[in-house]
């Protein structure tokens, strides 16, 4: 169950348990080589795999990656039908190579806009890594932040309708236990590649306490190299959850 860094001080480490990432900059990496739009995103797919073999090696737990938010509907037919092939692609072909890396494999979003085939092949894919435990990758598709805390609080009132009449019986940690990635810790790391410092609608109830970094580099540009000099900031960063930096380091009372 997520755990409320607001609450409870998270044990840290020098490599994040749980690593967050915004895969931007895959249009302007195609745009700068004079290619489609469309071969960047099948570009990036080469450093999502990366990304999974890095974080595996490093010891990171968890990675979510954003795949397509509910915003990006908005692209233009063919970009859109693109991403999708490379998802039903993507979950064809890798499939074996997460068993054999033992990866376990969750897509959260809103899942009913996409075809049929696509939904089946995730609860497949979903399926057949759920043994898995050496990573957890969850791609966040057709994901969005807001999205996910109102069907968190619409279930949880349907499963506890006496909340409406006592709302201040209700606290952070049972909201937090109906959010999609409720298995989860909270995130320890975000990254978010191709220049822009938002955070566009992620996971914006977990993001909360998160050490966030912002790389110019674009999304298919981002390897092994770059993951770790992420990993080489995270652990300079002093994580202290509102408490003082002496609290942290048990020079004054808690
Ligand atoms: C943002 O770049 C990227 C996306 C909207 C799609 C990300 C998809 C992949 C990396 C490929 C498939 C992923 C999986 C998990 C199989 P952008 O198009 O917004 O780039 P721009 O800001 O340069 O236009």
């Amino acid at each position: 169950m997520a755990i409320s860094s607001t609450k409870v001080i998270p044990s840290t480490s020098a490599i994040p348990e749980h690593v967050a990432i915004i895969m931007d900059g895959n249009g302007r990496w195609a745009s700068q080589r004079f290619l489609p739009r469309t071969a960047g995103h099948a570009k990036g797919v080469q450093s999502v795999r990366s990304a999974v073999e890095t974080c595996g090696n490093a010891g990171v737990r968890y990675l979510t990656l954003f795949a397509f938010s509910s915003e990006n509907w908005r692209r233009p037919a063919d970009e859109v039908s693109l991403l999708m092939r490379l998802f039903v692609q993507a979950l064809e072909r890798e499939v074996s190579r997460l068993q054999d890396q033992g990866v376990r494999l969750r897509v959260v979003g809103d899942l009913s806009p996409f075809e049929p085939k696509l939904q089946e092949l995730i609860l497949q894919a979903q399926d057949s890594t759920s043994q898995n435990d050496a990573l957890h990758l969850t791609i966040a598709a057709n994901y969005g932040g807001r999205w996910d805390i109102l069907q968190a609080t619409r279930r949880m009132l349907v499963a506890h309708p006496e909340l409406a009449a006592h709302p201040d019986q209700l606290d952070e940690q049972q909201l937090s236990s109906y959010l999609s990635m409720s298995w989860a810790p909270e995130p320890d790391l975000f990254i978010r590649t191709g220049g822009e410092q938002r955070i566009s609608n992620f996971l914006i109830w977990q993001l909360a306490y998160t050490e966030l970094f912002f790389t110019e580099c674009y999304w298919p540009d981002f390897g092994s190299a770059e993951l770790h000099q992420a990993f080489e900031w995270y652990s300079t960063r002093e994580r202290r959850f509102g408490r003082t930096s002496a609290q942290v380091h048990g020079l004054a009372k808690t």
